[in-house]
């Protein structure tokens, strides 16, 4: 592709992230178009089309990856359908961007990369936090040794999904690739492995499950990483709304807010302990979704590697498997180096 042209995007399904967040994204875009949608339902394709302004709806994912005028395409569905459909995308050569986590396994994505190889495209797991400045700016101090060697990060990132009326949301039911850990645990780990440039060797993980719901409801972990350094975090459906993680060194810490999602407009806020004093920055509301699409845009013009690699990915699908088979079997699982 050339630099004067625009990359012509596509959806598959009606997904609330997609509305909400990423269709707002797409239409602020200079340099990406959203150019149809598609749904299993084609009057529910047309009624979302007409809602976003979206020029095409279909009435079938398969009539969309068929459009030899879309470059790229978006896929929010359930977890289990993300290997199945970003590798029919890609086998039509179009260019992904999969929403988190990339799959339900290991050893599904790796197969999705392969299928990226094989297509000689592009495919990208959809971590927009990755792109707010905030983690720009924390990843920034810790390289610049604000708080000396970083030992133990802590994240937290939780959601009361149990007191909403979502009892059929796709999020309660494995068989779907639900669970907490799947969906909102895999940001505490790509968190934890982006702060400490580093994979974990071993993992210990404890779940609770809720009686009406198959899927694991809540996860407690302690990843270990060379070096003694350690992450800790918690992903839950059951408690209050927390999104913050906290990295500590000898000679200071890191405090970072709101740090998944922050909502539109919002600003958000990092404090800094060094020596006794406490500082804190506040960084200046942005719409990362708008970032990520641009981010993998300018990748897919300029011919570009996207920052979130198949290292990234591949790597953080390593970690939750571990961590599942950890909270089944009850003690530490220890994870083989990375092919
Ligand atoms: N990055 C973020 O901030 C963020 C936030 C939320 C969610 N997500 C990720 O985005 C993805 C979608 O989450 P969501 O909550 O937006 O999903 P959702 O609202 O439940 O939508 C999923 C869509 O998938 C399609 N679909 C196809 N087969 C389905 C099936 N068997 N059951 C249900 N839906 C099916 C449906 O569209 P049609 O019926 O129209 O085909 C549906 O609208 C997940 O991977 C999630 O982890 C990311």
């Amino acid at each position: 592709m050339n630099a004067e042209k625009k990359v012509n995007w596509g959806i598959l399904g009606t997904a609330k992230i997609a509305a909400d967040r990423l269709i707002p994204a797409f239409h602020e875009s200079k340099i990406s178009d959203l150019v149809a949608v598609a749904s299993r339902h084609e009057d529910r394709a047309m009624e979302f089309a007409d809602q976003h302004q979206i020029p095409r709806a279909y009435g079938s994912y398969d009539e969309l990856l068929a459009d030899n005028s879309i470059d790229a395409v978006y896929i929010p569905l359930p977890n289990h359908l993300h290997r199945e459909w970003a590798i029919r995308a890609m086998e039509e050569g179009k260019h992904v961007l999969c929403e988190k986590p990339l799959s339900t396994s290991t050893d599904d994505g790796v197969a999705m990369f392969e299928a990226c190889g094989k297509n000689n495209v592009l495919l990208m797991e959809g971590f927009m936090y990755r792109f707010h400045p905030q983690t720009q700016r924390v990843r920034e101090l810790l390289a610049q040794g604000t708080i000396g060697q970083p030992r133990l990060i802590r994240v937290a990132h939780s959601f009361p999904l149990i007191l909403q009326d979502r009892n059929d949301d796709f999020r309660w039911n494995k068989e779907f690739g639900g669970g907490s850990l799947a969906d909102v645990g895999v940001y505490c780990v790509d968190t934890a492995r982006h702060l400490f440039s580093a994979d974990p060797i071993k993992v210990f993980a404890q779940s609770t499950y809720h009686p009406d719901h198959s899927a694991e409801a809540e996860t407690r972990a302690i990843l270990t990483f060379p070096d003694d350094r350690v992450a800790v975090f918690d992903s839950s459906f059951l408690l209050t709304g927390r999104r913050e993680y906290e990295v500590v060194g000898d000679k200071g810490r890191i405090t970072a807010f709101d740090t998944y999602n922050p909502g539109r407009g919002a600003d958000v806020r990092i404090e800094i302990e060094q020596g006794g004093m406490k500082t804190v920055e506040k960084v200046p509301a942005t719409n990362e979704y708008r970032l990520e699409i641009d981010h993998l845009s300018t990748c897919i013009i300029r011919g570009e590697r996207p920052i979130i690699t198949r290292e990234d990915s591949i790597g953080n699908l390593r970690v939750l498997d571990a961590l599942r088979e950890s909270a089944h079997v009850g003690v530490p699982v220890e994870i083989a180096v990375a092919d």
